[in-house]
């Protein structure tokens, strides 16, 4: 191998890893088929899109039992989503930047008030998700009650 080649597979080998290292799929989960790993183009679909995200991160802390500890903040059903929280509303439909819930998954972990506060922050295509989500209207089906996968 002459240095040329030597110095070009080198690069690629750089290259190769760097693209490795970039791409962080989102968490894969068994019990949801539609864990969304793209933004959808047409409107968002509260169950398929927004369900799985709320459940998985959000619903251990904000249910009927633990949200007292937590902000108060309960996201159950829509309507409690709407109505709770020691600084409700934390939902504006139709806008999401005026919106705590989103205001408080933007803040840094490092800020009291970051949400979620684990290392497993919500950003790309769950924030997206969620912000057009709460554009569209935040719309979620009367009869659609949020449970955490452990009380499954
Ligand atoms: C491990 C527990 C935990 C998880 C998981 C969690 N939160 Fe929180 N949440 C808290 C605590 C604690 C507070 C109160 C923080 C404070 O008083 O500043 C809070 C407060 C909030 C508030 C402010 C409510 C208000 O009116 O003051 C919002 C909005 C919120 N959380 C959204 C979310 C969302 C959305 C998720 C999921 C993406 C999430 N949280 C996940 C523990 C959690």
């Amino acid at each position: 191998m002459n240095l040329i080649s030597l110095t070009s597979s080198l690069c690629l080998g750089v290259i190769l890893l760097q693209a490795n290292s970039c791409s962080h799929p989102p968490a894969e989960h068994e019990e949801f088929p539609s864990w969304p790993t793209k933004v959808p183009k047409g409107p968002i679909d509260f169950e398929r899109n927004v369900r799985p995200i709320l459940i998985i991160n959000c619903l251990e802390c904000h249910n009927s039992e633990s949200a007292a500890a937590n902000g108060n903040f309960n996201l159950e059903t829509r309507e409690l989503a709407l109505a709770t929280g020691d600084h409700a509303p934390a939902i504006i439909p139709g806008h999401p930047t005026e919106s705590l819930l989103i205001k408080a998954l933007e803040l840094d972990g490092i800020h009291y008030g970051a949400m979620p506060p684990t290392p497993d922050k919500i950003w790309g295509v769950r924030m997206e998700i969620l912000r057009r989500w709460i554009e569209e209207g935040a719309k979620w089906p009367e009869a659609v009650k949020l449970v955490h996968p452990r009380d499954f």
